[in-house]
């Protein structure tokens, strides 16, 4: 039994970036336990000085849950050409802790552009010496023209490469 977790750079009730979360949820094997992180907002700000082996409650579970896990699946939007601050926050919270050293990572942009916090994460994934897998990372730009009125992706291309990048991670972990 493989373990994921997956985490959503958006904390929007309604985003697309946890919608195609799910999609990908939908296409799993059986053999695949996929949890979504849902504790972005309970993280604090960064504070090296509170970044020992016993950090804040909501940082120490996160790190355990993610040591545990076989891969890890980041999907974010961009915010103001940048990466989406409480994602960022939530990295560099893993950098001394060296919790993503070789962990299989896929990463997923979805934005209206999403170009800038795309290549700043595989920056800052690669400080962080994670395993990015190469043919899994994706830039979804127009990500909202991509969603059809009930909410689903509709768009041919978008599931397609999803399911590419999804197959790939698979191979990966
Ligand atoms: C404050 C704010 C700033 C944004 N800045 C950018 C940006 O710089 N680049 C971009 O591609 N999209 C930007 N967007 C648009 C988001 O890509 C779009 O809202 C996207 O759907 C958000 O993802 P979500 O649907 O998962 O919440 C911004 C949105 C907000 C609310």
């Amino acid at each position: 039994m493989k373990t994921i977790i997956a985490i959503s750079g958006s904390l929007r009730q309604g985003s697309s970036n946890h919608a195609i979360l799910e999609f990908l949820s939908s296409q799993l094997p059986a053999d695949v336990n996929y949890t979504f992180y849902n504790g972005l907002i309970d993280i604090p700000a960064f504070d090296p000085g509170l970044d020992t082996d016993t950090p804040p409650a909501a940082v120490a579970l996160l790190r355990q849950s993610l040591i545990k896990a076989d891969g890890f699946i980041i999907c974010t939007p961009e915010y103001a050409f940048g990466v989406p601050g409480s994602l960022k926050n939530m990295l560099d919270w893993l950098v001394s802790s060296s919790t993503l050293v070789d962990k299989p990572v896929a990463l997923i942009t979805a934005s209206l552009g999403g170009e800038h916090a795309h290549a700043s994460l595989l920056l800052t994934l690669g400080a962080l010496s994670a395993n990015v897998i190469d043919d899994a990372t994706l830039l979804i730009q127009f990500i909202r023209a991509k969603f059809g009125p009930d909410g689903h992706i509709k768009d041919e291309e978008t599931l397609k490469n999803l399911q590419g990048v999804l197959s790939c991670f698979l191979k990966a972990i």
